[in-house]
């Protein structure tokens, strides 16, 4: 396992904006994965929880579920974010730091998801042949997982205006009254380990006038369709759908669309 849980697993500036990023808060994928949650029939492993943005919601839904995440900082969040549910929301999910590429909850799953591409924060190979062995042993017999990756667009891989800073999100202002502006820039790209190094740099305007500069980097791996067919199936997994949106349009029906594959224990 290589050592590349720092940076990024750590979320430390990003967990406390999280919520309040509207990309994110506004992504259309939360009825995706509760549905998924439902059909599954039985208990749900979310692995990258983060805030509990997905996790909630499924709790609300009647389905129990345990959160996997390795940053303190976006548990933390998520723990805030539980506290107001009614007891038996709470009551139907648990939270554990861990690492997705090793863990052990010494019980098995119907369903297990990881929502919004937290796969892709592994950076080599034997990281991401842990993982999905690792959720593969956590899977009950029949048990699938949703593997939530982006699909790589050639175009935005090369497009040179990305090397250069840029606002990405809408300002917003935190509850306690910091103005906060987010600029994003790519400042590596490895094109042979299909690595992009990112900064998430975020502009903190306190309500005295004091102005932070956060940045928050981090190295994110692209996979190809068929990459990651074959990662799967070297895993032990048997691919049974593949979309290219939540509303599951099928895989190419828009570019470049997500890469959300539904693949079965086998
Ligand atoms: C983009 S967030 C997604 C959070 C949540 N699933 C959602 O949909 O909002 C990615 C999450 O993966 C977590 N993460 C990154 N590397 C990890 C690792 N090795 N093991 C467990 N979690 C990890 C991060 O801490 C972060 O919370």
């Amino acid at each position: 396992m290589s050592d590349q849980a720092g940076g990024y697993a750590e979320y430390r500036f990003t967990a406390e904006f999280y919520d309040h990023l509207i990309p994110y808060s506004t992504r259309g994928d939360i009825a995706f994965f509760v549905e998924m949650a439902q059909a599954s029939g039985g208990a749900v492993l979310e692995v990258g929880c983060g805030t509990g943005r997905v996790l909630i919601p499924t709790a609300r839904a009647g389905v129990e579920i345990v959160g996997l995440d390795l940053s303190p900082f976006m548990l933390a969040i998520c723990r805030e974010n539980l506290a107001p549910e009614p007891p038996e929301v709470q009551a139907r999910v648990r939270v554990v730091e861990g690492d997705m590429r090793a863990f052990d909850l010494e019980r098995e799953f119907a369903l297990i998801t990881l929502p919004f591409r937290p796969f892709q924060h592994l950076t080599t190979v034997e990281d991401q042949m842990a993982c999905l062995r690792t959720i593969h042993r956590h899977l009950a017999p029949g048990g699938r997982l949703v593997l939530d990756l982006f699909n790589p667009s050639i175009i935005y891989l090369a497009a040179p205006q990305r090397l250069e800073e840029y606002e990405d999100i809408p300002q917003f202002t935190m509850p306690d009254g910091r103005r906060v502006a987010r600029f994003a820039r790519i400042t590596a790209r490895d094109y042979f380990n299909q690595i992009q190094d990112v900064d998430l740099i975020y502009t903190v305007t306190h309500p005295d006038g004091r102005q932070e500069r956060l940045v928050h980097s981090f190295p994110m791996r692209y996979l190809f369709r068929f990459e990651a067919e074959h990662l799967l199936a070297r895993c032990g997994f048997a691919v049974e759908a593949l979309y290219g949106d939540y509303d599951k349009s099928p895989y190419g029906s828009k570019y470049p669309g997500e890469l959300i594959f539904v693949a079965a224990k086998t």
